[in-house]
């Protein structure tokens, strides 16, 4: 049961009986409601998992030789909990977070002797502040997320550190989110700091190919197949930073961001709106199609749903 984000920061982690009803599901935005429990289960360098227990949600404690303190050794994932009724379909869903963090002590750089897993909760809403409505993107040209070789192309922490002073100068210009390009040719598209890039031209749908440096989202595999499954032509390709120029449509997919719309991307100065303000047809459709499957509210022709 979430409950009130000011006992957090007093670090009570005490809770009355579960309260779901509480939530104010129409505008509950992307941020950490705490819940009642978490599941933690300790690993050794060697891949043995064990002690694995669901506990009260609380702090937890870490030497300050941790390895993911120290060296990034962090991952994590990100998944989403539906029910048909509670939350009501539409309104939000149960972010499932594990992570797994080198929790023994190093102070050589070396893998950590030991690893914890946690997984927690929040119910969530909307990732971005615009709500369903379409984000505006700045295109990052100096700055980049990933390099070849490196770790962009799996869920590292660190990743994530990595994005934050571009988003943060974009955020404070009035941007959404940050559009990256290949630090290599500084022309092909990469993907925006928390989710994939999908540009739309007519009936084809182009997304950059996974090649170590973009992330494989699940989202962004699940859109190919439902556009594929809609009659889309799907191309996983190098895609040129001027082909946002030419566009009709442009989205984002993330398992936080499900499928948001782009209003407007800004490129060395230039402006190129999509959607005259609104959704575009394609955006709406793929958004639709994925989160009806997703809530169980058609019949799943995809065959993903297991009973
Ligand atoms: C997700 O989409 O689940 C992610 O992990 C991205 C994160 C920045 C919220």
């Amino acid at each position: 049961s979430p409950f009130k984000r000011d006992a957090v920061a007093s670090g009570t982690y005490s809770t009355g009986p579960a309260d779901v009803a509480s939530i104010d599901w129409d505008n509950l935005g992307f941020g950490y409601i705490a819940t009642d429990y978490m599941y933690m289960m300790k690993c050794d360098q060697g891949g043995t998992f064990s002690n694995g227990e669901l506990q009260r949600f609380a702090n937890i404690e870490l030497s300050p030789s941790a390895g993911v303190l120290n060296y990034g050794q962090g991952l994590f994932e990100g998944l989403k909990a539906y029910m048909k009724e509670v939350p009501p379909p539409g309104k939000g869903s149960l972010y499932i977070r594990p992570l797994l963090m080198g929790s023994g002590a190093v102070l050589g750089l070396a893998p950590a002797p030991e690893y914890t897993f946690l997984i927690y909760v929040s119910p969530v809403g909307n990732y971005f502040k615009e709500g369903l409505a379409p984000i505006n993107l700045i295109v990052e040209h100096e700055l980049h997320r990933a390099t070849p070789g490196g770790t962009g192309g799996v869920k590292t922490i660190g990743n994530y550190a990595a994005v934050l002073k571009a988003q943060s100068a974009a955020k404070a210009k009035g941007y959404s989110d940050v559009l990256y390009l290949d630090c290599v040719n500084k022309k092909y598209l990469e993907e925006v700091s928390s989710c994939n890039i999908f540009v739309v031209k007519g009936n084809t749908i182009s997304t950059p190919a996974i090649k170590g440096t973009i992330l494989p989202g699940i989202t962004r595999k699940s859109i190919i197949d439902v556009a594929r499954s809609q009659e889309f032509q799907v191309e996983e390709r190098l895609v040129a930073v001027d082909e946002l120029l030419d566009a009709d449509e442009v989205f984002c997919t993330g398992t936080a961001v499900v499928v948001s719309p782009v209003g407007s991307i800004t490129y060395k100065g230039e402006t190129k709106k999509y959607g005259g303000g609104g959704v575009g047809a394609v955006s709406q459709k793929l958004y639709t199609v994925l989160t009806s499957l997703q809530m169980g509210l058609t019949e799943d022709k995809m065959n993903w749903t297991l009973e």
